[in-house]
């Protein structure tokens, strides 16, 4: 009986230090089994004195012997774990490495390649040009010649002039407002027919608010042929808005002015944000008082208009033909620019 008590608990020390993997784990079976005051072998040996007289000297020998036997396998396995334990400072080379968050396309990246899959499904080149422009690409050739006062209509920020050999020594002199120099440098190296996007950043001297910036990313667009009519740039840029900003937003035509393109409009669409409507919509923050959205619930995206402007547009004007060297009589064509005030 008191044998049998002594192997349950032999083998139940010896199943609990075979699932012992930390020196943790051994204190807490030293505790178990040694602890003075509470440990299952002193406890055994406490049954000692109700035993009878001819029993208690083996049972106390057995008890004793398991004491020391669990003694040494803890302080056993205690060297093992210590001996395998790294050095201070060590590093686990085995460990796995630290996952690296994916990250995100940009928002304006995703915009971007949305506008031109759009264009590439029609067949349109995608093209990219330098942000640090001349003077005759960024307005000359584009029917501006200096002190034309639509320059004023583009805070420009100018640059100490550098020389680009790669034009021919023209002196590179701002940058670019916007991206319709493009139009310029294709026509140049190029003859029609033309179907070409250009996207880019463009820079103006703008303060930051709810729709303008100091820079911002445009999208040019060029078409020449011979009989391409004003027919055709309506089709296009409807079609095009439809795809970016889906059919159930609204469009409209407006009469402009550039002075490379005749005649000229600008196209809208339904604000997004009061669903055309013009007033703040339930829930929006209102825009500030005095600021210049402000108004009685008025919707400060679209300044209360119900429509957001997205692009300028046109048919070629003959001059820019011209500079480039085309046959204005064989030729025409339209030119758009996306992102233009609206949403600069
Ligand atoms: N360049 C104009 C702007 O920055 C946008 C624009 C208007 C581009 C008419 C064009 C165009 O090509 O034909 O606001």
């Amino acid at each position: 009986m008191a044998d049998a008590s002594i192997d349950t608990l032999r083998s139940h020390f010896q199943a609990r230090l075979a699932a012992a993997a930390t020196e943790r784990d051994l204190k807490a079976i030293d505790d178990e089994f040694l602890s003075r005051k509470s440990g299952s072998v002193t406890a055994l040996m406490q049954t000692l004195k109700s035993l009878p007289a001819e029993e208690r000297r083996a049972f106390g020998a057995a008890v004793n012997a398991l004491k020391s036997e669990i003694e040494g396998a803890l302080s056993e396995r205690k060297a093992t774990l210590e001996a395998s334990r790294p050095p201070a400072g060590a590093v686990d080379v085995t460990l796995p490495g630290r996952e690296h968050a994916a990250g995100r396309i940009h928002p304006l990246m995703r915009v971007r390649e949305q506008v031109e899959d759009i264009f590439s499904r029609m067949g349109y080149e995608i093209l990219e040009g330098p942000e640090v422009e001349d003077d005759y690409h960024n307005f000359e050739a584009l029917n501006m010649p200096a002190e034309h006062p639509a320059r004023d209509m583009q805070d420009t920020l100018y640059l100490k002039t550098a020389v680009r050999a790669a034009d021919g020594g023209r002196p590179a002199t701002l940058l670019r407002t916007h991206t319709s120099g493009m139009q310029i440098r294709y026509m140049e190296t190029h003859q029609p027919p033309i179907r070409l996007i250009a996207p880019g950043r463009v820079y103006r001297r703008d303060g930051l608010d709810l729709t303008h910036s100091p820079m911002f990313t445009q999208v040019e667009g060029l078409v020449v042929g011979e009989g391409v009519t004003l027919a055709d740039l309506k089709g296009t840029l409807v079609g095009f808005a439809r795809e970016l900003f889906g059919a159930d937003r609204g469009t409209r035509f407006r009469p402009s002015f550039f002075p490379y393109t005749e005649p000229s409009g600008e196209l809208d669409i339904s604000c997004a944000v009061c669903g055309g409507t013009g007033r703040a919509p339930k829930g929006l923050v209102p825009p500030k008082p005095g600021s210049e959205a402000a108004g009685e619930g008025g919707c400060g995206m679209c300044k209360q208009t119900g429509w957001i402007e997205v692009l300028g547009s046109g048919m070629v004007h003959p001059a820019v033909f011209e500079a480039v060297g085309y046959d204005s009589e064989r030729y025409t064509g339209f030119a758009f620019g996306v992102a233009s005030n609206g949403l600069r």
